[in-house]
């Protein structure tokens, strides 16, 4: 599926099923990108933007971007630790370029055992069989803790392994630990934190498929920190102005507006980057602020 270069559509791969599927089409949606979705169809042609979409498991997505036959491609950082250990000890390394945190899919890859095994730490591991889709973080993992196991590769229903009787433990994605709770199985070590990233290809693109890139990644950009931003509005008593600023967490430089009939006091408007708190409209209240209000930002760019 290599591409002519003639094509000037973009070519995004997303996991086709499982915990990144879903926010990354919502993430699709938020940059308003519409495409119809059929069930049983891997190929997607968006409509009103020159991007295609490709849905494959998430464990091949860094190969089908090194290789150029995508040239982004949304998938968890864990998948992209494990492709890059595994090219190192082939001695082969070709890494996509990261170009985007996203704000979905953290998680984190821990060891877990039954729940009827005592655990008194690592070297509880000693000797044991683990089994994992993650052979080579496992392996690092274990060498950096001196710790000695046998790693047993699964390629999927990890969790199963121990009651199988093919394993003593799991090392698996955890995210809101229901599976391992299903499973009895207890959590004992983090061995990763994951989340997902939009990653792009090293091959070069031609000049349209990169200002498509380049407005892609703003406009997701423009989502992800809209996300957590808010517009906050309050009315300041004029003497407590520097104050009431200084208050407000992430903020760019506020907007100051008059209020009629009120000489003491003045509107303040302002973008705040980061969660609003209680604690924060408490504090802001103390130092003088009335008529609080805070609004979410559904867009935004800067
Ligand atoms: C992961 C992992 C578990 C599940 C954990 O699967 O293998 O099955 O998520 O989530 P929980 O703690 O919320 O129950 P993933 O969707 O990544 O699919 P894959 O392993 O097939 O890639
Ligand atoms: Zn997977």
């Amino acid at each position: 599926m290599k591409r002519t270069s003639s094509n000037n559509r973009i070519r995004l791969a997303i996991q086709r099923s499982g915990r990144l599927s879903d926010d990354s089409f919502d993430l699709l949606n938020r940059c308003g990108i519409k495409y119809r979705k059929k069930t049983e169809q891997l190929f997607h042609h968006c409509e009103n933007f020159p991007l295609d979409l490709l849905l494959v498991r998430d464990d091949d997505i860094p190969q089908l971007v090194n290789q150029g036959t995508c040239d982004l491609g949304i998938v968890g950082t864990n998948v992209l630790e494990e492709d890059t250990l595994s090219q190192r000890n082939s001695k082969r390394i070709s890494v996509p370029d990261l170009i985007q945190a996203l704000d979905f899919g953290n998680c984190r890859l821990s060891i877990a055992l039954p729940n009827v095994v005592n655990y008194e730490g690592l070297f509880s591991l000693q000797n044991k069989r683990i089994a994992t889709s993650y052979p080579n973080i496992l392996k690092k993992f274990l060498r950096d803790n001196e710790i000695t196991a046998e790693i047993v590769t699964l390629a999927g229903s990890v969790e199963i392994a121990p009651r199988l009787g093919i394993a003593d433990a799991i090392c698996d994605l955890v995210s809101t630990g229901s599976t391992l709770d299903a499973n009895n199985l207890q959590e004992v070590a983090e061995v990763f934190i994951s989340k997902a990233v939009l990653i792009k290809t090293t091959s070069p693109l031609n000049s349209t498929q990169q200002e498509t890139t380049d407005l892609f990644v703003r406009r997701i950009a423009g989502v992800t920190h809209a996300n957590d931003s808010k517009y906050i509005m309050l009315h300041a008593p004029k003497a407590q102005l520097n104050d009431i600023v200084a208050c407000l967490p992430g903020a760019e430089t506020p907007t100051i507006v008059t209020l009629e009939n009120d000489n003491n006091k003045v509107g303040v408007h302002a973008v705040c980057r980061e969660s609003i708190f209680w604690e924060t409209l408490e504090r802001l209240k103390a130092c003088g602020a009335s008529s609080i209000l805070v609004l979410p930002i559904e867009k935004l760019l800067a």
